[in-house]
């Protein structure tokens, strides 16, 4: 039988915008409770007449970079948020576009601690519970870019090549519990992803998705949602979703105007 998502707790890193809003509102329109964290807390909180459906909703200011704070918030739940059914871990960002030995030493830190430092301190707090609890299912938001390297992207990539093998460490780690572990690996989807890898040069953002049809965030939230209701023995262990017009992380059809 497929799991029903209505009343579960639902723990979203990133909910602000892209992919973890547009989760957020696919598990609403299910009945799921909601804890969602980002760094911009006043985002979560206006967002909140977008959740219709859900079961209750709980906002946390929360950089997934800070070990202690993330222990904290953790910790600090209120008893009736504790029991967490689904964390999506998909806080995450890129910086820059540059060659390994021209690239910025402060872009590199910024992306390996927040897509795998972050990734490996929210999973540390959370997941014991849900094996004390003998339930839980952590999907983890990877890439293309992490089973294919571009030009200019080494790092960015490397933080999502080591997002596939903490997952599937995860995942050997928690075999002998009734625990879940998957990896959804969009390729290009359009949020702010773009606007943040070029410090809000919206024009240059813009041009990524220029003449091609990305995914929308609702794509990569349907897949999220496919893999946490499947029935309770089946572990989606990995989506890979691209756009039509994309090959894989180095191939793109671009139509001309
Ligand atoms: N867009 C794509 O083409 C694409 C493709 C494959 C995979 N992904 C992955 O999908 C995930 C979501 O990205 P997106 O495309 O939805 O980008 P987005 O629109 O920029 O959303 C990123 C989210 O991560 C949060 N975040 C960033 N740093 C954080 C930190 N230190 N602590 C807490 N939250 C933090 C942001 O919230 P605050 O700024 O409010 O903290 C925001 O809510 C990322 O892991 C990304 O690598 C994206």
């Amino acid at each position: 039988m497929s799991q029903d998502l209505a009343q579960k707790i639902a723990f979203i890193t990133g909910a602000s915008s892209g992919i973890g809003l547009a989760t957020a509102r696919a598990f609403a329109a299910q009945g799921a409770r909601l804890l969602l964290a980002a760094r911009r807390q006043d985002r979560l909180e206006s967002e909140r007449a977008t959740l219709a459906g859900a079961g209750d909703v709980h906002t946390l200011q929360l950089d997934v970079t800070d070990h202690a704070a993330v222990e904290r918030a953790i910790a600090a739940l209120p008893q009736q948020w504790q029991a967490i059914d689904i964390l999506v871990n998909n806080a995450g960002l890129s910086r820059g576009l540059d060659k390994v030995y021209e690239g910025k030493r402060l872009d590199w830190e910024e992306m390996i601690d927040t897509n795998v430092k972050g990734l490996l301190y929210v999973t540390r707090a959370v997941v014991p519970g849900m094996v004390s609890r003998g339930r839980g299912h952590i999907v983890n938001l990877g890439s293309t870019a992490g089973r294919m390297t571009y030009p200019n992207g080494a790092v960015y990539c490397a933080t999502k090549a080591a997002e596939r093998s903490i997952t599937e460490g995860l995942r050997e780690d928690l075999l002998g519990t009734p625990l879940r572990v998957t990896t959804i690996d969009p390729g290009m989807v359009e949020t702010e992803f773009s606007e943040v890898r070029f410090r809000g040069d919206k024009a240059r953002a813009a041009k990524v998705y220029e003449n091609i049809k990305p995914l929308t965030p609702e794509d990569v939230a349907d897949a999220i949602v496919y893999a946490v209701t499947r029935p309770a023995h089946v572990n989606i262990s990995e989506v890979l979703l691209t756009p039509v017009a994309q090959a894989n992380s180095l191939l793109f059809h671009r139509t001309t105007k």
